[in-house]
């Protein structure tokens, strides 16, 4: 099995990770583990908040070269799938928020960053930092929805044992993609989609509206359809979900 890195402390996985990529040969899904980090990066420039040594935070790496850059979303569908369905061993109502938020009914479980290097025309690498809220159960920050395994269940969790099982999951999940077999996952992506079904509300970034989601396309694209029947299709900076 690849190896995993352990830190103790570390800015951010992915950046340490990516480092290490410049500097030496790097074994494919090989992880890298802090116990706090001091700068973990969110998407839209956003930060990651965790306390020491509560839950988990890491990146792993995979070189996609088969996959076109074109279709580098099965990365954030396989990623996604593979947490989702590792969650739903522990707990019910998990869905994945497109296009690649773990969310436990309205609350946001577990964060994926995903930065791909890309050549011409395929992934070269790809660095997926992970952060899965575990055993902490007070969050500070201002991330609107948080909520952790312990918060739903009550329990406290050995993170080492559920990192492993994380990581074999998405191994199998990637395994899949990487050998053509992509219909079944995005098929078991969209079936497993938060508010896949019925009307909810939206922000173009101008004005809230109503829609349902319609499709996601190859590309990671999400179509709405308005309650007015007007298709809409918004790339992932350009919408956000009312929670
Ligand atoms: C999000 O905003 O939803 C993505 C959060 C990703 C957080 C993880 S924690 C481990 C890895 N290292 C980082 O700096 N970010 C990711």
């Amino acid at each position: 099995m690849p190896s995993i890195i352990h830190l103790e402390e570390k800015d951010s996985t992915n950046t340490y990770l990516k480092d290490l990529l410049l500097r030496q040969e790097v074994e494919e899904g090989t992880i890298v583990i802090a116990d706090f980090q001091t700068g973990g990066k969110g998407q839209r420039g956003n930060s990651w908040e965790s306390n020491k040594g509560e839950n988990l935070l890491f990146s792993i790496v995979l070189y996609p070269n088969t996959i076109k850059a074109n279709e580098q979303f099965i990365i954030s569908q396989v990623v996604s799938l593979a947490i989702a369905d590792f969650l739903k061993k522990f707990v019910d109502d998990i869905t994945i928020k497109w296009p690649n938020d773990i969310y436990w009914q309205e609350k946001k479980i577990c964060g994926i960053l995903i930065e791909n290097s890309l050549t011409e025309n395929n992934i070269n690498e790809s660095v997926i930092g992970i952060g899965v809220n575990i055993n902490q159960t007070i969050f500070f920050s201002d991330a609107p929805n948080p909520v952790s395994l312990k918060q739903i269940t009550g329990e406290e969790y050995h993170l080492k044992t559920l990192l492993e099982e994380i990581r074999d999951t998405i191994l199998l999940y990637y395994k899949q993609a990487v050998s053509e077999n992509r219909a079944a996952i995005i098929s078991h992506y969209k079936a497993s989609l938060f508010r896949k079904d019925g009307y909810h509300l939206y922000n173009d970034g101008e004005k809230d509206f109503s829609a349902r989601i319609k499709d996601i396309e190859p590309n990671g694209l999400l179509v709405l359809e308005t309650d007015e029947g007007i298709e809409r299709k918004f790339a992932f900076k350009e919408i956000k979900y009312k929670i």
